[in-house]
């Protein structure tokens, strides 16, 4: 393929790239986004390959990297469940930031590029340094993630003591082996500041990731997300490929715009996040004068009396959890709701935007069961309806639906919006137990005088009540 040829392609993968990114931002585009973003690839990866800087005798070996990488891809996506998504996605992060560390030290330590001036040099040098640093962080902190995420590592964060100043004096030492690195005259010599940075940015890294708090594992995946990109984007520079850069500074963008997002939904500044410690997985103790432990008797209620509720509603509001990921209840949720709607029951979808444990976790279920869009409605548009609703149905839903985000300023999660289901005339929590979600912290909503619990798994309880709404 000649080098106009392969140009030509790249720009053709750019502009599928733009339009997948664009497609995935709406439920009802996002197949076509997706389909966009498959065949950006494919002309990626055969412009490359049979582009102008592969050799013939490079070509066996991209293509055994491409058949055991593309096995391995296969087998994980075949084999993950639905619920260890946001795990894998984490472990992929992980593996664009070791690619950009391995890519660095291998183009240090390539000398077959000559340059013509010496700022020309300088410049691949801090490429190098800075593609390597930004791995480095990328792939220790995603590792962390993916324990944190698959619940290997607690949720509470670790807070070592000086934490900031040790944060900073790691970033000035970075910077002193930079300045060092840059004046060194053979690769070995070079190799000692490398090596140094490379440790202090994965142990930063680990340090960034342990200091966040489980309520905040949202913007960590997020934020991940986005220096994978800008890693991607730092292997482009070092391997002057253009669409690498590109592709790799929209994941970035797109990723610190998603953490964005993810950060005003949580009502958290990013930069607190950052610096870690909210969200710890035990409650807070209570201050003086603040919101007191939820007390009280809950109230169990059976599959048939649930029915029965649901049979006499006018409205119903559905808000769906990790839980409902969890006993996969969308199919049997939506065979309810098919059920109601046919008697004239209004029934909608309350979605809330950290729900699950990726984000979109809930449209994506409730679109594979084909719930019409228009009926599942985002947090801000269905808020106020709760008071006028009869029944809202909680299934496997606990941090999301907790007023004490609202009534206690002590708890971890105080100040995140939620779901108000317990304005409701009658909320229902399916869950199989009286166990806190995924930030640690009790739910006051459990005993709350018009709240009854429906303990089991979602799909086994739901399965009742259809059973019980068919009888
Ligand atoms: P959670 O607060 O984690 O609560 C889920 C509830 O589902 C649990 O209390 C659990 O109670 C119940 N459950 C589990 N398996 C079940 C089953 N088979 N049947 C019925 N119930 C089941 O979930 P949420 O309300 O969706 O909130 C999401 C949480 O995850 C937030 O804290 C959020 O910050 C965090 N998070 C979100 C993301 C993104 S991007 N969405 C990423 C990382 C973390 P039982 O054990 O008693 O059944």
């Amino acid at each position: 393929m000649t080098s106009s040829l392969a140009t030509v392609s790249y720009i053709g993968a750019t502009i599928l790239f733009i339009l997948s990114l664009g497609g995935l931002a709406n439920p009802e585009t996002a197949r076509r986004g997706n389909l966009f973003g498959i065949i950006g690839m494919a002309i990626a990866v055969l412009a490359t390959v049979l582009g102008p800087r592969v050799t013939p005798a490079g070509i066996p070996w991209i293509i055994g990297a491409l058949a055991v990488g593309g096995s391995i891809g296969l087998f994980a996506a075949k084999k993950v469940q639905m619920t260890q998504m946001p795990e894998l996605v984490a472990l992929m992060h992980s593996l664009v930031g070791l690619a950009a560390c391995l890519v660095g030290f291998a183009s240090y330590i390539d000398t077959s590029t000559v340059f013509p001036t010496e700022a020309e040099k300088a410049i691949h040098e801090v490429e190098i340094y800075i593609g390597i640093l930004i791995g480095a962080v990328t792939f220790s902190g995603s590792i962390i993630a993916f324990g944190k995420l698959s619940g290997k590592i607690g949720g509470k964060p670790l807070l070592l003591p000086g934490r900031h100043m040790l944060n900073l004096v790691g970033l000035l030492v970075v910077i002193w082996f930079g300045r060092e690195f840059l004046h060194v005259h053979d690769i070995q010599a070079g190799m000692t500041p490398l090596l140094v940075m490379t440790v202090i940015a994965l142990l930063f890294g680990i340090h960034m990731v342990m200091a966040i708090g489980g309520a905040d594992m949202p913007v960590v995946v997020s934020m991940l997300n986005s220096y994978s990109g800008w890693a991607a984007a730092a292997t482009g520079f070092m391997l002057s490929n253009d669409l690498l850069i590109v592709v790799g500074a929209l994941v970035g963008s797109s990723g610190a715009i998603l953490s964005y997002i993810m950060c005003r939904a949580m009502n958290r500044n990013f930069i607190s996040v950052i610096a870690g410690g909210f969200g710890g997985g035990a409650p807070a103790p209570a201050a003086a004068g603040g919101a007191a432990e939820p007390q009280g008797e809950v109230s169990p209620i059976a599959a048939a009396e649930t029915a029965e509720l649901l049979r006499e509603a006018k409205s119903v509001i559905i808000v769906p959890g990790y839980g409902m990921a969890v006993a996969q209840a969308q199919h049997t949720v939506y065979e309810i709701t098919k059920l109601l709607r046919a008697q004239g029951v209004n029934v909608r979808f309350g979605i809330h935007p950290v729900a699950g444990r990726m984000p979109g976790h809930m449209n994506v279920l409730l679109a594979e069961a084909k719930v019409p869009y228009d009926i599942v409605m985002e947090m801000d548009e269905i808020n106020d309806d709760f008071p006028k609703t009869d029944v809202t149905m909680v299934i496997g839903a606990n941090d999301i639906v907790n007023p004490a985000a609202q009534d206690d300023p002590t708890s971890p999660i105080a100040g995140m919006p939620v779901l108000e289901v317990w304005k409701a005339k009658t909320s229902i929590v399916m869950k199989r137990s009286m166990a806190s979600g995924y930030a640690g912290v009790d739910n006051p909503l459990f005993y709350k005088d018009n709240n009854r619990m429906l303990f089991g798994d979602a799909k086994k309880m739901l399965d009742e009540v259809l059973a019980a709404l068919r009888g």
